[in-house]
């Protein structure tokens, strides 16, 4: 009885160790904020400030974006004019369904078989953001995001993402030089993380959407990267409501599902969850005792369990042994 009380013990611990370790990143961006890597309102010249063209660029002057086809819907449509207007000297390049496979089958044929195997459409409008910035560089923005002012004070970073709640950073708009070894790990792991997570919603963000940049920018930051390597991070602040902001965000997810909202409804009640996670595991744990481990009393009425002295990893394998010998007869 002992050794299994031991054994029980040990699986728990492993279990628990091993549910720790796969979310440790994940708890670890509540901690993580990323303040350390801002790009504070300070260093940051005001609109049509002259300091602006005295700042390096190094970043190309390149706009994204990325759309089924080429007939942006009209919703859409003002948000895109705003950041043409305010960017006449900038290369244009829309990303439609056709030419991001193209880009693919081109550039990064390894990755293309993943590419065209993603359920969701959104999967690959995510994925085809990191590649052409990893290919061109330049300045992804999501089509319903508008610009406020001009992009320029920001293509003095090689690498810059935007802050996100309720945690972590977002994938709506980034600016990269090409080839910065950010983009580079957010690319080469895609594969990795191409798995279904349980619900659509969760599978998007988590394969290709924020959740799954975040978690790659931490993964990336473990290593300590400087200078210029480093990610810079716009906060909140920087980029909405104000008049010093780049974007201005217009609501129209194409994407946004029922389960969005069991998301958002768990987030908000995650203490809740937490508690109800935990008595759900430790009555799982406490099953699992009952039935494989606790001693029987002698006298019970003969059942299967009349051999639950034996221990429960040997009762399988008896009890599979005698299956195999009966398919035999
Ligand atoms: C573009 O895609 C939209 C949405 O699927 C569709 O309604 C529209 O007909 C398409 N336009 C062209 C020119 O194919």
């Amino acid at each position: 009885m002992r050794r299994n009380v031991v054994i029980f013990l040990l699986v728990t611990v492993a279990v628990l160790g091993l549910a720790v370790h796969h979310v440790w990143v994940l708890l670890s961006l509540l901690f993580v904020d990323g303040s350390e890597d801002a790009i504070s309102r300070a260093e940051l010249p005001a609109p049509n400030s002259p300091a602006i063209s005295e700042r390096p660029q190094v970043i190309p002057k390149i706009i994204h974006q990325t759309y089924i086809n080429e007939s942006v819907p009209e919703h859409w449509k003002g948000p895109q004019q705003s950041c043409l207007d305010l960017h006449p000297d900038y290369e244009y390049k829309l990303w439609t369904d056709k030419k991001s496979r193209e880009f693919i089958a081109a550039e990064y044929p390894w990755f293309l078989e993943t590419f065209d195997g993603y359920p969701y459409p959104i999967q690959r409008a995510d994925a085809i953001r990191y590649f052409v910035l990893h290919h061109f560089g330049g300045i992804y923005i999501d089509l319903d995001d508008g610009c406020n002012r001009s992009l320029d004070p920001l293509l003095a970073y090689p690498a810059w993402v935007r802050k996100t709640k309720p945690t972590g950073i977002s994938n709506d708009a980034m600016g990269s030089v090409p080839r910065h070894p950010f983009f580079l790990k957010a690319i080469d792991s895609l594969p990795d993380y191409n798995r279904g997570w349980l619900l659509p919603y969760i599978t998007v963000m988590a394969s290709t959407g924020p959740l799954y940049l975040s978690v790659i920018w931490r993964h990336y930051n473990s290593a300590n990267p400087q200078g210029d390597d480093r990610v810079r991070i716009l906060f909140p602040s920087e980029y909405n409501h104000h008049s010093w902001s780049f974007f201005t965000h217009h609501l129209g997810n194409s994407w946004h599902r029922t389960d969005v909202k069991l998301i958002f409804w768990m987030a908000q009640h995650w203490v809740l969850i937490t508690v109800i996670g935990f008595a759900v595991g430790f009555s799982l744990l406490g099953c699992v005792y009952t039935v494989f481990l606790k001693p029987r009393q002698t006298n019970a009425p003969k059942s299967r369990f009349a051999y639950s002295r034996i221990p429960f990893y040997r009762r399988i394998s008896q009890k599979s042994i005698e299956l195999d010998d009966r398919h035999e007869v």
